[in-house]
């Protein structure tokens, strides 16, 4: 499938592009949603430091919004390129960047047309971003041909099997619908409502089991070398809010926890480094 054709990507590069200039408030400790978002950084953070190698020559970010992974991969590597589609977010990353981080640059691409030659980076992240595709399988092929045989990217996707995607009915539903149709079905929705269709109001990320995630790796010629979850924020039962304090305690306890069953697997963010396997291994 080409960008073109990529109706819900489309979608959601507006969304972004629109919602850019309040996207990095997540990554402050006073907002609603920071917890999540500060904590799946923690732990994107500790599978790059497992990575082989701690100093690499070349580091990407796919989809690097506002900035928030930069400072992390210009400890690890000598150059660092954020690509990503929304212009309004390369904006946001340039104005953020920390004074000094001169090994860094920024520049607005998609996946599906990366300007760089074959086998040019040896480490990247993409985080929050695999979602947002109908077809994440030519996202995946697209991604890795700018990495060398060897490398490794760490992904981050909603876990389908995430505690606030199993207890949040009715929202659990829309898991129900296929990510493909989500433009259409919500278009329909808007429609029965006697709304106009705005797509960047649905929700456009889809949610991914491990499995799944394996499976579309084995396809690419892609290894999935470690897995874990982040984020046990959003306990409801069958949708309704609970006790803010059982929330935070299975929350802590979670967090305490993530490497243990069940906690490993019921993490709202599934958290996945893949690597290009090398002929010489
Ligand atoms: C949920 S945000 C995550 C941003 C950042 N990685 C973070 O963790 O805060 C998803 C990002 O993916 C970008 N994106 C969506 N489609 C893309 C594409 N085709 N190519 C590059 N970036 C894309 C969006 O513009 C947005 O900045």
């Amino acid at each position: 499938m080409t960008e073109a054709k990529d109706d819900r990507n489309q979608a959601a590069a507006k969304h972004f592009q629109d919602t850019a200039a309040s996207w990095s408030d997540r990554y402050i400790d006073t907002h609603g949603l920071s917890h999540s978002f500060l904590i799946r950084r923690q732990a994107v953070e500790w599978q790059l430091a497992r990575l082989p190698s701690s100093m690499h020559e070349r580091a990407l970010d796919l989809g690097c919004g506002t900035g928030p992974y930069l400072g992390i991969l210009a400890r690890l590597a000598r150059e660092v390129v954020g690509i990503d589609v929304a212009p309004a977010m390369i904006e946001e990353a340039k104005h953020n960047l920390q004074p000094g981080l001169d090994n860094v640059t920024l520049a607005v691409a998609s996946v599906f047309d990366l300007p760089f030659p074959e086998s040019h980076f040896d480490v990247g992240v993409c985080v929050g971003v695999l979602e947002y595709f109908n077809d994440p399988l030519t996202v995946m092929r697209a991604a890795f041909r700018v990495i060398r045989p060897g490398g490794s990217v760490v992904f981050t996707v909603p876990n389908a099997f995430g505690i606030s995607r199993l207890t949040g009915l009715p929202r659990t539903l829309t898991l129900l619908v296929p990510p493909r149709w989500k433009i259409t079905v919500g278009a329909i929705w808007d429609r029965m409502r006697g709304r106009e269709p705005n797509p960047s109001r649905y929700y456009l990320g889809a949610s991914f089991t491990l499995s799944q995630v394996h499976r579309l790796c084995a396809k690419a010629g892609l290894e999935v070398t470690r897995a874990t979850t982040s984020g046990y924020d959003g306990l409801r039962f069958v949708g309704l809010p609970l006790p803010a304090r059982l929330g935070s305690a299975v929350e802590r306890l979670g967090e305490a926890r993530r490497f243990n069953f069940p906690w490993k697997v019921i993490g709202n963010n599934l958290i996945v480094t893949i690597r290009k396997p090398s002929p010489n291994t």
